[in-house]
Order: structure tokens, then sequence, then C-alpha cells
């Protein structure tokens, strides 16, 4: 059977996403919600509010859609799962309980807690026990991790340095510096350690390991300045060895798996699981209810096997007996990012955008297509990523195609990759 598709996004995720699904012989026809000047040459671009699932069933039931792959997390937490439930469509994606998982850190935390699934020491507050919190602060070692419950668009996580500090944000958040992603606060162990990411499609019961990456949160080289949506990744990761992948396995997702059929969480979709290493075991940063960005922009690509039976596993519930197949060539994203990014920028910009390089794609995320000029419409305009045999060969490659790439005021990081070279056997 072929398959109608609606992808909501418009990231590079998505436009990495619909690459793939677009490639599938079993792909009818792809939309993409609101998807940018990249989606637009593979598949129909619409304008939808993917906030108003009427809106979004209207459109379903007008273009024949089978499935609704969902990118970001938004109308994941906002129950576009189970306001399809009951149609003929298909989500791919948890349910709004399950999306708590991302949505509210201290759930995540005690569904770890209650399935012994290996994560930092915590302790949540909220307005009524502020002085609990203040207490509990003022003995504990530093740094301290303050997390708002909430989705707080990645900027809800505070580390810091000294105590006091600390008390005076539990204080500012607890009284709505994130508004209401704030009203209840999750303080945390500080766990010092290389952090990674693996993600599994799941039915709900099993699941599938997907390549795994590492990401590049900070705008400055050397995982410096202000946190970003995301400079740059790399896939595979060198230290994700056969042992770390066992303890991975049993510590971790497998519990995670456990604890979705005991809290009865139904789950079609990814889950993203940001890890941190510590002393050779992992530990659970955080889970989230979809694939990440621009983590997908070199796990998808790595994807050999057809994506819609991927898919179709999932929805079928067939995960158990799903196979696929990885690619072995390394892949490396670079983003450009707008001149001012993370903090003030300008839209609009005209770019010239060169044809693939060989073994190199160009993801696009902040772009639009104005009739025949592409332009910056974002903060993160472009991933371009690149394959190879090995990572050094793919990092190179990678940062020579983000060096063609034009427009005023672009910026990359030259060194993702770099603090990976350490773990690669010597040549
Ligand atoms: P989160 O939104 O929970 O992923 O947190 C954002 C970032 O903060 C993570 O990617 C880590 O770099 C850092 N972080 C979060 N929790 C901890 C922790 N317990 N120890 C050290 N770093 C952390
Ligand atoms: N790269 C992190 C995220 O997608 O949340």
């Amino acid at each position: 059977m072929k398959y109608t598709i609606l992808l909501i996004g418009g990231g590079g995720r998505e436009h990495a996403i619909a690459q793939s699904i677009s490639q599938s012989p079993r792909c009818e026809k792809l939309y993409v919600a609101p998807g940018n000047a990249g989606t637009k040459g593979i598949a129909f671009n619409i304008a939808l509010d993917t906030t108003n699932f009427k809106t979004v069933h209207e459109f379903c039931t007008s273009y024949h859609i089978d499935w609704i792959v969902v990118g970001p997390e938004l109308p994941l937490v906002q129950g576009i799962y189970d306001y399809f439930k009951d149609t003929e469509i298909d989500v791919i994606g948890p349910s709004q309980a399950a999306a708590a998982l991302e949505g509210s850190k201290s759930f995540a935390k005690e569904f770890m807690a209650t399935m012994d699934i290996p994560t930092a020491r915590y302790q949540t507050f909220t307005q009524e026990t502020l002085s609990d919190g203040i207490k509990y602060l003022e003995s504990h070692p530093t740094p301290i991790v303050l997390k708002a419950d909430g989705l707080a668009a990645g900027k809800g996580v505070l580390i810091l340095e000294d105590r006091q500090e600390a008390i005076d944000e539990l204080k500012l958040m607890l009284g709505g510096k994130f508004g209401e992603a704030s009203q209840t606060v999750v303080v945390e162990q500080f766990l010092s350690g290389i952090e990674f990411s693996v993600f599994v499609a799941t039915d709900g019961t099993d699941s599938v390991l997907l390549p795994e990456a590492k990401d590049y949160k900070r705008i400055g080289e050397g995982d410096t300045g202000l946190n970003t949506g995301g400079m740059g990744a790399v896939s595979p990761v060198p230290f994700f060895d056969a042992s770390l992948q066992e303890k991975v396995n049993k510590r971790i997702i497998e519990p995670t798996l456990r604890g979705l059929q005991k809290h009865d969480l139904d789950y079609t979709g990814f889950i993203f699981i940001g890890l941190i290493m510590v002393d050779g075991d992992p530990y659970v940063i955080e889970y989230n209810c979809r694939m990440g960005d621009p983590e997908t922009e070199v796990v998808f690509p790595r994807i050999e096997s057809d994506v819609i039976d991927l898919f179709e596993a999932m929805v079928n519930k067939t995960i158990k007996s799903h196979t696929i197949a990885i690619k072995e060539d390394a892949a490396v994203t670079v983003f450009s990012v707008s001149g001012g990014y993370p903090g003030k920028y300008t839209k609009g910009i005209a770019m010239t955008i060169p044809d693939h390089p060989e073994s190199c794609h160009y993801y696009h995320a902040g772009t639009q297509a104005i009739d025949d000029t592409i332009v910056t419409n974002g903060g993160r305009v472009i991933a371009a990523t690149a394959f190879a045999a090995d990572i050094p060969t793919a990092m190179r490659r990678a940062q020579e195609a983000a060096s063609l790439i034009r427009f005023e005021g672009q910026y990359y990081r030259k060194d993702i990759g770099m603090d990976l070279l350490q773990y690669l056997p010597r040549a």
C-alpha cells in the first residue's frame, strides 16, 4: 500500500524526514505544513495552523491523508495524537499523556524513579514548598541545576555555580520567570560527562534503535556562549561502543518501554533520549517525545531502509519483527545561522545556495522561497550535512559545504565534531 502523508513542521528536521519519505516508492503524496524552501522541491508546502486540530482534520479529509507525521513537540504535548485517535488517520507521535515525558520534567523524573532508570538525583518544588526548596538548596552541592517543569523553548534549564544565585533564581522561576512552565521547578544534581543522544522508534511495546548522535548546543566554538536550537551534529558517536550500547539498552531503553506499559502510555512514535556518560555509565538528562534537530539531519540520512516501512510497523504495532538497515558512513552536519542569533537577527536576507557538493546535502530550516529567490526566514537557516567513510572526512566536507552557502551575516561553528576525534582509533 502507498500512503499520503502530512508532515508537520518547517525546520531542518522536517526537511530531512521529508527527504527520506519522498525517496520511498511507497509515498503517494507528501504535504509539509508549513515546510520551507527545501521541502518545496520535494513535497507540497501548505500553510496550516497546526495547533488547530479541527483545521488539520479538515485538511486531512479533503486531501485523503493517511498519516500525520509530527516533527515538533508542541502539537504532541497539545494532544494531536488523542484528537485523531478515533479517526481513519494515524498520527505518528505519542499520546498527550506520553508526551508529558518531554512536556513535564517532574513527570519524566517520577517515571524514571519508578522504573529505576539512572538519572540525576532531584527534588521538585512549587510556590507552596518554596521554603523547603530554599533549605534544600542551602546544603546542595554546586553547581546546581534548576529546570522549569514545562516547555520553555529550550531556555528553562539554568546551571548555577553559586547557592545564593540558585536560591534567587528558584524564587524568580516559581514567581513566573518562564510563565506557567516554571510553576514547578526541578532541582537536580549536576552531572559531569560527555553528552550524546539515542533515538528509538516504538509502537509502545517494542522498539528499533536508530543511529545515535551528538549535538552541539552552544553558539560559540569550544561549547561556549548562549544555548541555541543546535549548531551541528555527528553520527555515529565513536564512544558508543558495544558495552555502552548494552548498558543503554538494559538500563534505559528496556525499562523505558516497560514504563510505558506500566503507566499505560500510548506511544506510536520516536523517543529521543538525551544521555550523559559519567565514568562510563549512561544517565538520562532528558526525554523528548520526537526526533531532535539538528540530530535528524545526521540520523535520518543514515537510515538505509525505507522509512515508510518503519512508520507502518509503528502504526501497525509490528515493531518487534521489524529491522532497519543503517549506512556505515558517518554523517556530520554544520548549521549556518543568521548574524546575531540566538539574540536578535534579521529575516528576509537573500541567499545563494550551491548545488549539493559531492556526498553532501543541504537541509533547509529558516529559509523561504519567494518567486525564484531564497531568503533567510529564521535564526537557524540551513544545515550542511556531509557523508564519508570516517568522521574526520565528513567533518571536513561539511565545513566546505557550509562555506559555499552565502548570505550576509552567516555564521557557523568550525569545530563541530572536534571533541570526538579523541575517541577515534588512531590511524
Ligand atoms: P535539558 O533541557 O533537560 O536537556 O537540559 C539542557 C541542557 O542542560 C542539557 O543538554 C545539558 O547540557 C544540561 N543539563 C541538564 N541537566 C543537567 C544535569 N543534571 N547535569 C549537568 N548538565 C545538565
Ligand atoms: N537538539 C536538541 C533538540 O532537538 O531538542
